[in-house]
Order: structure tokens, then C-alpha cells, then sequence
């Protein structure tokens, strides 16, 4: 690939609020380009061959962690992986302590997923590296909302002017806050929809939709983006029980083919099936699920890419 003319206008990349409209535009871009690169027989560039990068999980991954690693192989950055469950984080070393350890390596950027809202922020006022969010917590995960944006942009061409409904747990979800300032920033209209209890009450001065029927807002939108109860980050019962979440917010075949359009499906994974999607619905011709899995790599090249003209 060669040198970028245009760049970010941020070093880090610790959330979707941090992006202008051209900087997103400009990673869906780039990704565009990777996104053929990574279709041809050979598969690898030297872009990051002298970078390298830490990818650090403070909770459990698969989509983000693994298309991370392979975004950074594609580009041939050296790569180094750390979970905390198998680190000396169980012995008691804070954060910064175990960043720096690995910084002492010479690594250059740090790819970190943690369960504490702005631990990425945290983190990159006070180690010497670039940070990229790889979601903290229920706060952003902006590489999601990047990739999701990209799959929007391929299926229809554009963003700006879809109908995109964001249905499921909207008061636990990291995704949901990123996904709702990219779609705005790039000209879609959001709709979130939900039980009361799963929709927190500031969403509203987001610019946001709100509702409550899944029926309404399967009509409303173009695209549906399903996603998880996160049992995970509930101390307390939103609703009496996944049953009966399931059967006024759960996502089926019947439900779908009553609507007088084609909608997208799209969900961010893990699914739970038979909760918050059926599987004929997750593996249907509507559903674009593994296709924001594929366009994952591409959209985590672009951001490697981008952040790397940045570095000083
Ligand atoms: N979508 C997503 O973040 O999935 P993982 O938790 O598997 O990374």
C-alpha cells in the first residue's frame, strides 16, 4: 500500500466520539482497500513490518481478539498476545505496571480490551504507546461500530440516510453507544429498541429513537442490528426471564417474512440463539453476520494502518 496522504486526526483510538466524519470515512476507505488485498492469493503486506503490537485482554474475546491478530499478521507487524487470566494480574500487578512491562519490550501499540469504562483512556495518559479500545466495558468499542458502519456502506453503498434499529440490550452494551455516534456522524438515523428497564434513560439526548415495539421497529428500519442480553454485566433482573424476553423482543423467521420488505440482519456476537435471534434467521439470506466477521480484518488493517502514520 503506499504512503497515506490523508490522516487521522487522532494518535489513539479510544473511542468513536474522538473520530470526525472524515476520519471515519477515511478508515471505511482504507478498509475498502485492505479488504481486496485480503481476497487475493497473497494475502500479506509489509505496511507494519517494523511495528510492533500487543494485544491485551482483560476479558474473554474471539471475533475482536482474533481479527486483530490477523489484521496485524496481514500487515506483518510483530505480534505478542496477553490475557490476563493467564498473567500475573492474578498475583496482584496493576494496569500500568503490566503495560509497562510490556512496553519495556518495545512495543508500540497496545490493543486492549477491559472490563472498566475508559480504562483505555486511563491507560493512554500515562504509557509512552498508542492505544487502541478494543472495547472497556459498557462504554465504546469502536472497532465494532467500524466494521458494522463498512458492512452497512457495502450492502447499500451508502450510510448516510439508512434506518438502523439497534434492538436488544441497550443499557450493557459497549456497542450500542459506538455504533449510534458512528451511524449519526456518517448521516444514518438510530433507533434503539428494547424493555424500558434495558434502554437507559440519557439515550434520548443522544438524537436517538426510542422504542419499545420490536414490530414498529422492524418496520421503521432498513437495517436491524440484534444484539445480546449480557447476563455477564447484570447484578440485578431487568426482566422476569429470557422466555419471555425472547418472545417479545427475540427475532424469528415469521416475524421477518410479515414485514413488506427486506430488512439486513446484523448482530456483533456472540449470539445467543433462541434468545435475542433464531438460527434460521441468523443463517438466512437476510443475515450479514459473518460478513462483518470477514470485514472485521479489514476494517482492524485500516485502523493499524492509519494509526501508524500517526506515530511520531
Ligand atoms: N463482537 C465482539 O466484540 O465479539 P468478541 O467478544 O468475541 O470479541
Amino acid at each position: 500500500m503506499a504512503e497515506t496522504a490523508q490522516q487521522l486526526s487522532t494518535k489513539h483510538l479510544l473511542g468513536i466520539k474522538d473520530l470526525s466524519a472524515e476520519d471515519i470515512h477515511l478508515i471505511l476507505d482504507t478498509a475498502a482497500t485492505f479488504k481486496d488485498v485480503i481476497n487475493r492469493p497473497i494475502k500479506k503486506v509489509p505496511s507494519l513490518r517494523d511495528i510492533t503490537i500487543a494485544n491485551v485482554f482483560f476479558e474473554n474475546s474471539t471475533r475482536t481478539r482474533l481479527s486483530f491478530e490477523l489484521a496485524e499478521k496481514r500487515l506483518s507487524a510483530d505480534v505478542i498476545n496477553f490475557a490476563a487470566s493467564s498473567s500475573s494480574v492474578s498475583k496482584g500487578e496493576t494496569l500500568i505496571d503490566t503495560v509497562n512491562n510490556i512496553l519495556a519490550m518495545k512495543v508500540d501499540m497496545i490493543v486492549m480490551r477491559h472490563p472498566y469504562p475508559g480504562a483505555g483512556v486511563f491507560l493512554s495518559k500515562h504509557v509512552d504507546a498508542q492505544i487502541i479500545n478494543a472495547g472497556d466495558g459498557a462504554h465504546e468499542h469502536p472497532t465494532q461500530a467500524l466494521l458494522d458502519a463498512f458492512s452497512i456502506r457495502e450492502q447499500y453503498g451508502d450510510v448516510a440516510g439508512k434506518k438502523v434499529a439497534i434492538i436488544g440490550d441497550i443499557l450493557h452494551s459497549r456497542v450500542a453507544l459506538s455504533n449510534i455516534l458512528c451511524l449519526q456522524k456518517l448521516g444514518a438515523e438510530v433507533l434503539v429498541c428494547g424493555p424500558t428497564t434495558l434502554i437507559p434513560k440519557y439515550i434520548t439526548s443522544l438524537g436517538v429513537k426510542v422504542e419499545h415495539d420490536l414490530l414498529k421497529a422492524l418496520h421503521w428500519c432498513d437495517v436491524a442490528n440484534m444484539l445480546r442480553i449480557q447476563l455477564e454485566r447484570q447484578d440485578i433482573n431487568y426482566f422476569p426471564s429470557l422466555r419471555e424476553y425472547s418472545m417479545l423482543y427475540g427475532l424469528n423467521k415469521t416475524i421477518l417474512e410479515s414485514l413488506d420488505k427486506k430488512i439486513t440482519i446484523m448482530h456483533p456476537g456472540p449470539i445467543n440463539r433462541g434468545v435475542e435471534i433464531t438460527s434460521d434467521v441468523a443463517d438466512s439470506q437476510h443475515s450479514i453476520i459473518l460478513d462483518q466477521v470477514q470485514n472485521g480484518v479489514a476494517v482492524r488493517m485500516a485502523v493499524l494502518y492509519l494509526l501508524a502514520g500517526k506515530r511520531v
